[in-house]
């Protein structure tokens, strides 16, 4: 009997608060580049907001797909300084992240919040990576698995089956975002795992099995292969690495299968 093809590997480079024009121009022309000579890998941007339009520019055309950072989940109005999911498709933009961990730790976004985004995006027809990881304490009081489902269940509340094809997780363990410590390879796996478990609950194990489940918190060009080599890891979320344009393309490449 052939073995399940496992889902395209998809890598987003969240490029969080950095660059400028000219230096996001620049990483993006790199991206692309990388991204052509790795076919078979999903590869999608998160410039901030005000690069949006200057990077799809680039973008237009090739493999690269364009996301933001974050959305509003109300469609318009007397909301100042949010940015809606129209304005979003009208710059080009197909991809959001929903529930990164310094919007739900930082900035203070609720679960309930994360949901209503969300459901935003996909209603609008916009992809969504929905971030979901553990604190330290929680690791290391046993949480893990309790935590990511409780921020799964609720992150998908109302979210149907069809729109499950435009939905990516990301467990992004949060002491190891920006912080040069990676969850190892098993302790990524049993994350996934249990993740995949949820999803298929929620929905059903077909489903589950194809939903991509990315890795993040400090991936780099040294440890992504063995990360993405796991077998229910479908590529990464990368923040820092996703600046440096060589580090970055080593990361596409290697979630190459
Ligand atoms: P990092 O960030 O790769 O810098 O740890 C990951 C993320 O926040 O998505």
């Amino acid at each position: 009997m052939p073995l399940p093809q496992r889902p395209i590997p998809i890598v987003g480079g969240n490029w969080k608060m950095n660059t400028t024009r000219a230096t996001g121009s620049d990483l993006a022309r790199a991206v692309r580049a990388s991204a052509e000579a790795a076919p078979g890998v999903e590869v999608v941007v998160f410039p901030p907001f005000p690069y949006l339009m200057s990077v799809g520019e680039i973008l237009k055309g090739g493999p690269v797909a364009l996301g933001a950072q974050d959305v509003s989940e109300r469609a318009d109005g007397a909301f100042t300084g949010e940015v809606s999911c129209a304005m979003l498709r009208d710059c080009g933009a197909s991809w959001v992240l929903a529930g990164h961990s310094e919007r739900r730790h930082v900035i203070g976004e609720s679960d309930a919040l994360v949901n209503a985004k969300t459901r935003a995006a996909l209603a609008a027809g916009i992809s969504v990576i929905l971030c979901v990881g553990e604190k330290l304490e929680q690791r290391e009081a046993g949480q893990t698995n309790v935590v990511n489902e409780t921020q799964i269940r609720a992150g998908l509340a109302g979210v149907e089956p069809n729109a499950l094809s435009c939905l990516v997780i990301a467990y992004e363990p949060v002491w190891a975002i920006g912080t040069g410590r990676t969850a190892s390879p098993a302790d990524a796996q049993a994350a996934h795992a249990h993740i995949r478990k949820v999803l298929a609950s929620i929905y059903s194990p077909d489903h589950a099995s194809a939903i991509r489940i990315q890795y993040g918190g400090s991936v780099t060009s040294s440890n992504a292969a063995e990360l993405f080599a796991q077998p229910d890891v479908n590529g990464g979320l990368i923040g820092g690495a996703s600046l440096k344009p060589v580090d970055f393309g080593q990361i596409i490449a290697s979630a190459k299968r």
